[in-house]
């Protein structure tokens, strides 16, 4: 059985992320998310809150799981036995850094590798610092995000 872990903030989860949910789900037999609690950073959404937001978000979906973990990645991944890690590449920008992270991880752990899958074009600009940034201003990021986590922005925001 093919599996895979989809890691990241998921501060707020957008819907290019779960375009890659997707498109993952489509091409391994499981997909966990893994949602980073980093407690180094202060999200704008507890790891409970970003947690609950991507279950609604893939509730359609039979093979993905949603999880949290602390730590290293790749101690999450061998937790769950898994040793593919997934990443979304939008633009070159995004190259840079991410290839300095799958190769850190391939470094320290080589029997975990990392697919890319590039971003469809509709979603190339969006980046959950950018919903934030709309939403915190009152603009509507309809389009931008699942449905849940549009009303979740409006709890927090005067959204129009
Ligand atoms: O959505 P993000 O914030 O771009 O995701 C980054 C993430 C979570 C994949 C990366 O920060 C990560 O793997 N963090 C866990 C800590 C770790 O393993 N660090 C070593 C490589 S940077």
């Amino acid at each position: 059985m093919s599996r895979a872990i989809y890691p990241g903030s998921f501060d707020p989860v957008t819907l290019g992320h779960l375009d890659i949910i997707k498109r993952s789900a489509d091409i391994f037999d499981e997909v966990i998310v893994g949602v980073l609690n980093n407690t180094q950073k202060t999200p704008l959404f507890s790891v409970t809150e970003r947690v609950n937001m991507l279950n609604e978000a893939v509730a359609g979906i039979p093979n993905v799981t949603v999880k949290n973990f602390d730590g290293l990645l790749i101690d999450f991944a061998r937790d769950n036995d898994i040793n593919v890690l997934v990443r979304g590449l939008r633009a070159v920008t995004d190259f840079e850094y991410e290839l300095q992270i799958a190769q850190s991880n391939r470094k320290v752990a080589p029997d975990i590798d990392t697919v890319f899958l590039t971003t469809s074009i509709e979603y190339a600009y969006l980046s959950s610092s950018i919903v934030k940034e709309y939403a915190r201003y009152g603009v509507c990021v309809d389009g931008f995000v699942p449905e849940c986590v549009l009303q979740k922005l409006k709890e927090k925001y005067t959204i129009e």
